[in-house]
């Protein structure tokens, strides 16, 4: 057996391989990770049996912010073995692979969003919970200027983005590639609002038949933040936007936050899920259906 880079050839294979062993959008992440001028094949690694694709595993390029120091990381991610070579080390090899791939282009430290368990096997340690999903109950209808986002929007959805990490300590800002395929992928759609010709907000959920939940929201302002809440995707009434409003105000007011330094309350509860958790539930209910923040 043989661990290499991955090449145009084996594309079929890894995606039949991370299909069977994941799910099958997964196979189409690898191939726009590694069509992607910024990441490339070199991204990916398989181990072959002849010529038999029977591993794999993929290395991309991260940045995580702390306070205002951007540092280099890598994440490995669509990592699979074939059933009949588990329990061979090919994974502890990739990951070798990975490691280096990764400490030689000035990586200093990797992020892992994976198995509970498994990858402490590889060095890695519990650093940052993640809010737990929350669930969307119907997807978006078409409402004035909410839209799918398209290529075109990547950089507002980048500074849409980073202006949703600002308030964090410690951050995880997508690279240029990354956001790309995120745009670009069938496994979530990227949903944007416009409003007077400009991107106010945004939010990505997975496609209908996988569990509902919105990621990565972000709205510029409370009005922005509203129209997203209104939408059916939050499915808030005006009566409920104002009694979320003042929950806000008043979690906001005991932990110390001046809501004017923070910015406009909407805004905040869609960008901070511990301020949403600490809302009584039956008024959180909209914000939670928008809101699944991974601020890492
Ligand atoms: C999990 C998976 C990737 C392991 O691949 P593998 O090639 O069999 O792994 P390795 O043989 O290199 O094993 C590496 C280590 O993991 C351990 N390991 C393997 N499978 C494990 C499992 N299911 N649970 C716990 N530990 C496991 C091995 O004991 C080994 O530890 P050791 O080196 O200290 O002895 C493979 O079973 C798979 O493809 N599963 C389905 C897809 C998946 O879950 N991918 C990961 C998504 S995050």
């Amino acid at each position: 057996m043989v661990l290499r880079t991955c090449r145009p050839a084996d594309l079929e294979q890894v995606g039949a391989l991370l299909a069977a062993r994941g799910d099958p959008p997964d196979a189409e992440d690898q191939r726009l990770v590694v069509e992607d001028p910024d990441t490339g094949f070199d991204a990916t690694a398989v181990v072959v049996d002849g010529d038999r694709v029977v591993s794999t595993a993929t290395l991309l390029p991260e940045t995580v912010r702390v306070a205002d120091v951007v540092v280099p990381a890598g994440q490995v991610e669509l990592v699979a073995t074939d059933p009949g070579h588990e329990g061979r080390g090919l994974v502890r090899a990739l990951m070798g692979w990975a490691h280096e791939r990764s400490r030689a282009r000035g990586d200093l430290l990797q992020v892992m969003i994976g198995i509970p368990y498994f990858y402490r096997l590889f060095g890695y340690e519990y650093a940052v919970d993640i809010p737990p999903a929350r669930p969307v109950r119907d997807l978006p209808l078409p409402v004035p200027g909410l839209r799918r986002a398209t290529p075109a929007d990547l950089p507002a959805l980048a500074r849409l983005q980073d202006a949703a990490q600002a308030g964090a300590d410690v951050a995880m800002p997508h690279p240029a590639a990354r956001l790309r395929w995120l745009v670009a992928h069938e496994a979530t759609t990227t949903w944007v609002l416009e409003r007077d010709g400009a991107v106010a907000g945004s939010v990505r959920v997975p496609e209908p038949d996988d569990d509902l939940l919105a990621a990565e929201p972000t709205a510029v302002d409370a009005a922005a933040a509203e129209a997203l809440l209104a939408s059916p995707l939050g499915g808030a009434t005006v009566l409920d936007l104002r009694r979320l409003r003042r929950a806000a105000r008043r979690a906001m007011a005991v932990r110390g936050e001046d809501a004017a330094v923070r910015g406009a309350p909407l805004a905040t509860v869609l960008a901070d899920a511990t301020l949403l958790d600490a809302l009584p539930e039956h008024l959180a209910r909209p914000a939670a259906r928008v809101a699944r923040v991974l601020s890492a």
